[in-house]
């Protein structure tokens, strides 16, 4: 008799091959044995999954747990609990804390802090700047760190990067796919004029139009060419933009965020006020069918939470004080799963934007598909369970989600983070012992930058 310390039996587990009925042995936290395992493996703890899918551990890259400097709307601690409940094993955080993540010693309070801390693993990006840009090539290559993020257009924070010149610096140093919030910061002051005036939150997304995020994703893209640099497009909120990058795949990623996909404007602001207010903004139904076309067309390589929440009392500030951002992280699986049952996407698509993609796109190392070898990062979920999300559930520090009394068919069971279970029938359980993660591309490593193909 084989020993393993944690088996998952009678599950059906999403493999890469697709569905198969069978048993997952984990030991020392990485997957050692999968098949018809009952009779041959005893393990320490066994987990019944009758009835339960087995997916691989749900990977969010974009998150913002506000640690350190803003903790009174998020920390590491609440953050990842919501992760783990909502089934997530694995976050990437963002970079625009207090301080700014932007040098190697701002990147190791964050992965000291989340010791011992954090439910799930973790990865914190650095933040690309004109302070730091010559050294970006050193920086996105430490431990626990998830590579660049760039805001091109200010949302919340000071952290911005708008100018060519500056732009052209950051995507020189360094070699990593580097993620972008492509928001144009020019249009948009002259655009604020139009809210600061009506102060109308139905404006939101006539302020922050069509036109400036794709004129910032174009610019990129274009800026990406010229540079050979692999980017990741985050939160695509426009028809426009999803035509554009489908010409660009050879070297740009898109992730699309749960919010985009599920609240429409202007019907979201009528019953959620500012709660509804994000960057870039939810917009009308035709940019919505759009992104599911993109998803169906294989445009959309990740889907992502953009979990940034601000408290209640910061929320109810007249518009537009009040702050963009909303939860996320705890409700991206059950969204999509509600999606799933509703034929939107299939279960097998839902893993390959929440594990797979994040993993192939990033080169996060043994995570992203339910393999020998590879982590044992799962999380087990009844498709046929009906809950009710609610404020109560939430794990943040904010308190709140935009879906508070949606109703939703699929929910996470259990969450399993490298073979520790931390998540059992819907209960947290277990200790945080959240690890950095860790990626494939190290300086020596690097793939030769892709050729533009021919006729681009
Ligand atoms: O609405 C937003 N708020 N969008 C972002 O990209 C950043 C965020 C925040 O940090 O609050």
């Amino acid at each position: 008799m084989k020993h393993a310390d944690l088996l998952i039996l009678g599950g059906t587990v999403i493999t890469p091959n697709g569905p198969e009925q069978i048993d997952i042995a984990s030991r020392d936290g990485r997957i050692v044995a999968l098949g018809a395992l009952q009779g041959e493996w005893s393990a320490d703890t066994s987990l019944y999954a009758r009835g339960l899918h087995v997916l691989p551990g749900v990977i969010d890259s974009q998150v913002h747990f506000r640690e350190p400097g803003l903790t009174h709307k998020e920390d590491l601690e609440a953050g990842t609990r919501g992760a783990v409940l909502g089934g997530v094993t694995a976050v990437f955080d963002m970079p625009n804390t207090h301080p700014l993540t932007l040098w190697e010693a701002d990147l190791q309070a964050k992965l000291d802090a989340a010791q011992h801390r954090a439910w799930c693993d973790y990865a914190f990006y650095i933040g690309g700047s004109a302070v730091n840009a010559e050294q970006l090539q050193n920086l996105e290559n430490l431990p626990g760190c998830a590579g660049v993020k760039v805001f091109m257009g200010s949302s919340f924070g000071d952290l911005l990067a708008d100018e060519d010149a500056v732009l052209r610096k950051i995507l020189q140093h360094g070699r990593r796919r580097m993620a972008i919030h492509a928001e144009d910061e020019t249009r948009l002051r002259e655009r604020k004029a139009i809210v600061e005036a009506s102060g109308n939150l139905l404006q939101h997304h006539e302020w922050r139009d069509v036109e400036s995020a794709l004129k910032a994703t174009r610019r990129i893209v274009a800026l990406a060419e010229e540079s050979g640099r692999r980017l990741h497009i985050l939160h695509v909120s426009t028809a426009e933009e999803m035509q554009l990058l489908a010409r660009y795949k050879h070297r740009i990623s898109v992730e699309v965020t749960p919010h985009h996909l599920t609240l429409i404007a202007p019907d979201c602001y009528a019953r959620l006020g500012s709660l509804a207010q994000m960057n870039p903004p939810v917009r009308e139904k035709r940019h919505q069918d759009a992104l599911w076309q993109a998803i169906r067309d294989g445009v959309v390589d990740v889907i992502g939470s953009d979990h940034a929440p601000h408290t209640r009392e910061e929320k109810a500030q007249p518009y537009p004080q009040s702050p963009s951002g909303m939860t996320g992280v705890q409700t991206l699986l059950p969204i999509m799963l509600d999606h799933v049952n509703a034929g939107r996407l299939s279960l097998q698509r839902l893993v390959d934007l929440t594990s797979a993609g994040p993993a192939r796109v990033f080169g996060i190392q043994g995570k992203g598909r339910i393999a020998l070898g590879y982590d044992a990062d799962l999380t087990l979920v009844d498709l046929a369970a009906r809950r009710t999300i609610s404020n109560d559930w939430i794990a943040s520090r904010s308190g709140w989600t935009p879906y508070d009394g949606k109703a939703i068919t699929g929910w996470p069971i259990h969450t399993v983070v490298r073979g520790q279970i931390v998540v059992r029938d819907e209960q947290l359980t277990g200790t945080a012992g959240g690890q950095a993660l860790r990626f494939l591309e190290t300086p020596e490593g690097i793939p030769a930058q892709p050729e533009p193909l021919p006729g681009r």
